[in-house]
């Protein structure tokens, strides 16, 4: 069943995405080579606790840390660890959830260690644009099959692939509710978007092929041919002609522009 939402619901779904949002900003500042990805979680479980939240993630299934940190190939669910050094030329997938006032935030963003090659550039900025076409998808009386052939369509276009096995989902009381939201699809199938709906859109796109494996770890997920892996993730309440965005990156986007300068 997929939960219809009230307004005050997707408030409060908004303030818990909005902290995930300033907690994945506040990570931007400390990304770079050097940092283990231990480190990074440490202090996201802070900020997170310190803005009167709890970490999303955290025993979720069993899951021992607040972030997931996914760097190179890994795509999603990599495991922070003091082991784990970011290196100039990587790119990490850190992905990051809370739980506020009973209701989950769950955001994603793809961040470059240092300089990165044109071809790892262009990964991200690809598959960061493929989340926003189907963003724009995500509107009342579309089907969840008009995001993820958005999405595909962009992915494939540039010669990348997108992985079949991991998707999006609704959000709420819950992490992962109805429906799954994959990245792949063809348009006008699947479950019709009505407004008060709210899904965490996540595209995962290989550089090479979207076959992926399991780390023995039980958690980590690479691709299979070891070839880089972007995943960036916003959650969006459904509604009349746009979609309404809870989450955001423009605090990250901020951080990294004042870098750059
Ligand atoms: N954040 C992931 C998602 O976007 C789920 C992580 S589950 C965990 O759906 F247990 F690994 F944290
Ligand atoms: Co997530
Ligand atoms: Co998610």
């Amino acid at each position: 069943m997929i939960l219809i939402k009230t307004a005050d619901e997707i408030e409060l779904l908004r303030k818990s995405n909005q902290l995930v949002s300033k907690t994945l900003a506040e990570l931007a500042k400390y990304i770079q080579p050097g940092v283990s990805t231990e480190r990074l979680d440490q202090i996201a479980e802070a900020f997170i606790r310190d803005h009167g939240a709890k970490p999303g993630f955290l025993g979720y299934q069993g899951y021992p840390k607040t972030l997931c940190t996914s760097v190179n190939s890994e795509v999603v669910h990599g495991i922070p660890s003091e082991k784990v050094v970011l290196k100039e030329g990587e790119i990490v997938s850190v992905d990051c959830g809370v739980i506020m006032n009973g209701f989950y935030g769950d955001t994603a963003f793809s961040f470059e260690v240092g300089e990165v090659s044109e071809r790892v550039r262009s990964l991200l900025t690809t598959t960061r644009e493929c989340l926003i076409r189907g963003v724009e998808q995500a509107v009342e009386g579309k089907r969840v099959g008009d995001i993820g052939h958005a999405v595909q369509t962009l992915a494939e276009s540039k010669g990348y692939s997108v992985v079949r096995e991991m998707v999006g989902h609704g959000l709420g009381h819950h992490l992962h509710e109805a429906p799954e939201v994959p990245n792949y699809g063809r348009r006008g199938i699947g479950p019709k978007l009505r407004k008060g709906m709210v899904i965490c859109i996540e595209p995962m796109i290989n550089m090479g092929r979207r076959q992926i494996q399991q780390e023995p770890d039980g958690w980590t997920i690479r691709a299979a041919d070891n070839l880089p892996s972007a995943h960036f993730e916003l959650a969006v309440a459904i509604d009349k002609g746009k979609a309404d965005v809870l989450s955001t990156f423009e605090y990250i986007d901020e951080v990294l522009h004042k870098q750059s300068n």
